[in-house]
């Protein structure tokens, strides 16, 4: 059923595009809460991809939202409200103004900045209206607060009459793999928020906690992610902490529910080399952790996973860039131009952070598979040239 749909794509290919499992992406966010204890609640970090938002908005418990264009895309596509926090450094003014003064937006603020705690007391006092807030502690870079500035906001409180507190935000990075550094800052935090009660008889009710999980890209990749949930679990629960803790999370949860379809469009051999050229590339294929295309992603030739590898390829993407290489030698069956390659795991920002502008290539067509196998176009290709060419016109 599913390759059929599939393959009813490949009949009518135009040109690169992303399918995105559903029914996989919510068997992985079952598993994800399996997987961790029961108090604990799920934000998805939609940055990581906006396309599935509408599909697991029942399914989580927030979405960490960290710009102006991802509010208004999680708005139109009818997300509660109350699930959304607004993260990110720099929160426009004019935004936050119109999010306070909307009645019908009930959503958490991050505080990145004293400046940032400024503006959102200054609206909330404006507008009469309560808001919720989440202090972010720095990882030491330029995110979040320092503790004492954390400190000092808690110390006066009192004074701040329609800002709800609700307790910590951390982040520190993506792709954590090991479980020591999740230890290290969770004892940090849990210190912390010991310090806080200690010193300033303040309880917070929330930690929002962003944990960088991994995802294994490579094949060389090893990981026992069971093992690792298992004790990133044991963890929590013997933080002494005890109010409600929200896991914000974007990789692991989307990553392995997306598949990029690009097919060979040349084949060379230079020197010695073999190259095969996608009609994609870098700018729509990312993985993290990629070095100089050394490490070789899950990938197969359609029609064709079952054949003899036997031949080592490059397969370069299509920009005018000498890194759009995708994978150096890797061993293929026999290829010919028209085949296709799938390239797993990808449902992880790379339709949200490829440098999709470069060489004002078109945007791949973004397909869902729903859970009845019906494939759903959410975005036709787009073509780019648009934003790369000036107007004179413009007054
Ligand atoms: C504040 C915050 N939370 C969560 C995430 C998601 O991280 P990951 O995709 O590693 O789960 C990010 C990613 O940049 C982030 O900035």
């Amino acid at each position: 059923m599913r390759e059929q749909e599939i393959n009813k794509l490949l009949e009518n290919y135009d040109g690169a595009f992303y399918v995105y499992d559903i029914g996989k992406l919510k068997q992985r966010i079952s598993f994800l809460r399996s997987s961790m204890p029961n108090k604990v609640s799920l934000c998805y970090a939609v940055k990581a991809n906006t396309f599935v938002i509408k599909e697991i908005e029942k399914d989580l418990d927030r979405f960490e939202i960290c710009s102006p264009g991802e509010a208004n895309i999680c708005r139109k596509l009818g997300v509660d409200t109350e699930k959304m926090v607004i993260s990110g450094v720099y929160k426009t003014p004019y935004v936050i103004e119109n999010m306070i003064k909307d009645k019908e937006f009930k959503g958490i603020y991050t505080v990145e900045s004293m400046h940032q705690f400024e503006i959102l007391c200054k609206f909330s006092e404006k507008y009469g209206r309560n808001v919720k807030v989440l202090l972010r502690l720095t990882n030491d870079s330029q995110f979040g607060i320092n503790e004492e500035d954390i400190f000092e906001i808690i110390k006066n409180r009192e004074r701040v009459n329609n800002i709800d507190i609700l307790g910590i935000q951390y982040f520190s990075g993506t792709q954590k793999q090991s479980v020591k550094k999740l230890k290290r800052e969770l004892t940090h935090l849990d210190e912390f928020l010991k310090r806080l009660e200690a010193e300033l008889s303040y309880t917070a009710k929330e930690l929002e906690y962003g944990t960088g999980f991994p995802v294994m890209y490579f094949e060389a990749d090893e990981f026992n992610e069971e093992e690792f949930f298992k004790e990133f679990s044991e963890l929590i629960n013997s933080m002494e902490y005890r109010g409600k803790i929200t896991l914000e999370i974007g990789r692991s949860m989307v990553a392995d529910c997306g598949e990029y379809y690009t097919r060979i469009v040349d084949m060379k051999t230079n020197k010695g080399q073999n190259y095969l050229l996608i009609d994609g590339g870098m700018h729509q294929l990312v993985y993290y952790g990629q070095h100089m295309a050394m490490k070789q992603p899950y990938f197969a030739v359609c029609g064709k996973e079952k054949d003899k590898k036997d031949k080592l390829w490059n397969i370069c993407g299509s920009l005018c860039s000498m890194n759009d290489i995708i994978v150096k030698q890797a061993a293929m069956p026999d290829i010919k131009i028209g085949d296709t390659l799938v390239f797993k795991n990808v449902g992880a920002y790379c339709s949200t952070e490829g440098i999709s502008l470069f060489l004002s290539r078109d945007l791949p067509t973004v397909y869902l598979l729903n859970e009845n196998n019906k494939i759903i176009t959410v975005r036709s290709r787009i073509e780019t040239e648009v934003f790369n060419t000036p107007n004179y016109e413009r007054k």
